[in-house]
């Protein structure tokens, strides 16, 4: 069933995320900081990073409007969902959150494109995709949350 393949799928592709992040931000802050050029590895960090999260995104969004068994019983009754931390979780917090990051990454990869020179846009993408990457582990179900769900799953 599709469920069994894209809760595995979307568990291992936020480390994809998370790890493509991480790289366009490093990459972005040595960048600005040691007034390097802004090279086509500068560029390509910063599609992959918002490719994979496009990626996520619509995994996310398939989980959220078919998949899931979980969103189909926040769906059926989204009133009474609101009553329960779980269900709340994926069906506002969640999903809002990771938007506002895709939207963030968005914005900042046009940004950095768009700017006149290399420093300001290696400041727009640190500052943009840095904020992207905020909002995107906040929202993560880590273990350690309230809703947690496990670091890996198969
Ligand atoms: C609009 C975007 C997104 C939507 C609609 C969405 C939707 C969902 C839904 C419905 C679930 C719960 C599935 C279930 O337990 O039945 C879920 C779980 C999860 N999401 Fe998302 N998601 C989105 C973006 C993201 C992003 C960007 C990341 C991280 C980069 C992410 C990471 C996770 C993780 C780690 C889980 C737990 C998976 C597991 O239980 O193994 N999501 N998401």
């Amino acid at each position: 069933m599709l469920y069994s393949y894209l809760l595995p799928l979307h568990n291992i592709l936020r480390w994809l995320v998370l790890a493509a992040a991480l790289f366009a931000i490093l990459r972005a802050l040595a960048g600005w900081l040691g007034k390097k050029a802004w090279t086509r590895l500068d560029d390509s960090a910063g599609l992959w990073f918002t490719i994979l999260l496009d990626v996520q995104v619509l995994v996310g969004l398939v989980l959220y409007f078919v998949a899931s068994p979980l969103m189909q019983t926040a769906l059926k009754n989204f009133g009474a969902a609101m009553q329960n931390a779980d269900l709340r979780f994926f069906a506002v917090e969640h999903i809002l959150v990771m938007l506002a990051g895709a939207a963030a990454a968005h914005v900042g990869r046009s940004l950095a494109r768009k700017a006149a020179d290399p420093a300001m846009k290696h400041r727009r993408a640190a500052m943009f995709f840095g904020a992207a990457l905020l909002l995107i582990l906040a929202a993560v179900p880590w273990p350690f949350s309230a809703v947690a769900r496990p670091l890996i799953r198969f």
